[in-house]
């Protein structure tokens, strides 16, 4: 479908038992990577493994847990004994006023949106460091450009933090050949938005607002993650891409 080759990459990414992670592990497996495929839910990362085409292999690990993702990226290690792409994706969104949030939903939020990509790639980070060069891309959100959303401040607190933080790592990581950008989609057809794509007042809204009149669906993710994590991007670093049908203009 797309004309990058990933042939001898291997490439993780986080949160793929389903949605977006999920077309991103198939995208990847398409581009002939060795895929490995995360999620906390054992059972829906093995459903994205054999549903797909391609070298895709499961570690089941919660990404807001540093020793489980040390774990992890040893495995994979193990296994390969390298890896190049690493795909921050995992993410969770709860729904409350600020004055209703508990402090395990506000914490939860903060560790698997924002601190779990710092524990991969910390630890992969050292592994493409040794390597001289490796790509890491987070799945940010158009909610981490100030892009207002109700009831979600942990999870608004959480993207704005993983774009500043995409930045933070460009920088240090570009010494050791590691690119790292972020993709900020808008709104996708995924368990996330399920529920409130049910409210044709909701939809109406979301619509009116963006210029190709649709909204997003995972594939529409894949294109985008595969050129960032292709040599045609290598000069391309520290960027947080609004990937919405023109909801957002920068
Ligand atoms: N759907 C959208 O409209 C949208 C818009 C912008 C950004 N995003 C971001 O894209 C990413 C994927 O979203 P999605 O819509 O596919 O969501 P989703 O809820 O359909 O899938 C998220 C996946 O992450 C996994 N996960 C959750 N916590 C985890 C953990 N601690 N460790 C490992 N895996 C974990 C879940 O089990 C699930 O499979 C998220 O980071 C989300 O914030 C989504």
């Amino acid at each position: 479908m797309y004309s990058v080759h990933l042939r001898g990459r291997v490439a993780l990414v986080t949160g793929a038992g389903r949605g977006i992670g999920r077309a991103l592990a198939h995208g990847f497996a398409d581009a002939s990577a060795t895929v490995a495929v995360n999620d906390i839910d054992l059972e829906t990362a093995n459903l994205t493994a054999s549903l797909g085409h391609g070298e895709l292999n499961v570690y089941a690990a919660d990404v807001a847990d540093p020793d489980a993702v040390q774990r992890m990226v040893d495995a994979i290690m193990n296994d390969f004994g390298r890896i190049d792409i690493l795909v921050n994706n995992a993410g969770v969104e709860p729904t409350a006023p600020i004055l209703e949030m508990t402090i395990d939903e506000w914490q939860q939020t903060l560790n698997v949106n924002l601190s779990a990509a710092f524990y991969t790639s910390q630890a992969v980070g050292r592994v493409m460091r040794e390597a001289g060069r490796g790509v890491i891309v987070n799945i940010a959100s158009i909610a981490g450009h100030n892009i207002p959303l109700k009831d979600r401040s942990a999870y608004v607190a959480s993207k704005a933090g993983l774009v500043g933080f995409t930045r933070e790592c460009a920088r240090e990581f570009a010494a050791y050949g590691i690119r790292v950008n972020a993709i900020c989609p808008g709104v996708i057809e995924t368990e996330m938005t399920s529920h409130r794509r049910g409210d044709a007042l909701q939809m109406q809204k979301w619509l009116a607002d963006i210029p190709m009149g649709r909204l997003g669906v995972p594939d529409d993710v894949v294109g985008l993650a595969l050129f960032l994590c292709s040599d045609g991007a290598r000069y391309l670093t520290g960027q947080a891409i609004n990937l919405d049908g023109g909801k957002v203009m920068l």
